[in-house]
């Protein structure tokens, strides 16, 4: 009798444009895992909640909106994606307003709570949707989300690398201080957790990454 194929949950972290969504997607695709990207989960609720007018330090503000919101996730091929009262935001994620201030939104317990439980919950919602496992990448997904992943990866470049690669994706973003915040707040910042495989892609190709990170998953597989 073959034996039931073990459900697998990878966790990517890393700086901003460190290579993180390139290599969680081609593993989703090889793999067969339903891909997370957190960011956008973060991205979504900064524009939520800059769209009714709040600024990162109205806690209680930040706290009565959130207490509103329908929040649902939608396959989208293989992507997890967010639904806020049944609209999943587009390309307004990365603009140039969402970009400045979703660290600033992100670095708040109030923000950080609501989107806990519903990360974890896709675990669950890759289950339901006969996926093989997640890849989920973000801050903290192997060290708060998932600490007990079966691999967890931690993505890094030089700072100029990273900013390059932004630009090349024709956007406006300061990389080095959305890292600045991400990695000096008090609740659940930027680390590399303990006992993740730590790759630094500066002179790597994404085949290089993707090759290593599958590899290291296809050998040791639970
Ligand atoms: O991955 P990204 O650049 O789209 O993420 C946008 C911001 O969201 C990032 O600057 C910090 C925040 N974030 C976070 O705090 N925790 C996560 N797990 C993912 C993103």
């Amino acid at each position: 009798m073959a034996l039931a194929k073990h459900f697998i949950i990878v966790t990517i972290d890393g700086g901003a444009a460190a290579g993180k969504s390139s290599t969680a997607r081609a593993l989703s695709k090889r793999h067969h895992l339903l891909y997370v990207d957190t960011g956008s989960f973060y991205r979504s609720i900064t524009l939520y909640l800059l769209k009714r007018g709040l600024h990162p330090d109205e806690t209680d503000k930040i706290r009565e909106a959130l207490e509103n919101p329908a929040v649902t996730t939608e396959l989208r091929s293989r992507e997890a994606r967010m639904a806020i009262d049944g609209e999943v935001p587009g390309a307004e994620l990365r603009n140039r307003e969402v970009n400045e201030q979703v660290s600033h939104f992100a670095s708040r317990q109030v923000v950080r709570d609501f989107l806990l439980d519903y990360q974890r919950g896709h675990a669950g919602f890759a289950r339901e949707n006969g996926f093989d496992g997640i890849v989920m990448e973000g801050r903290d997904i192997g060290s708060v989300i998932f600490p007990d992943a079966d691999f967890r990866f931690f993505l890094d470049a030089d700072p100029s690398a990273r900013s390059q690669r932004r630009s090349d994706q024709g956007e406006e973003d300061s990389v080095e201080e959305r890292d600045r915040l991400d990695t000096g707040r008090k609740s659940a910042p930027l680390i590399c957790p303990e006992g993740a495989v730590r790759i630094d892609t500066t002179r790597m190709t994404l085949e290089e990454v993707i090759e290593k990170v599958s590899g290291i998953i296809s050998n040791e597989g639970p």
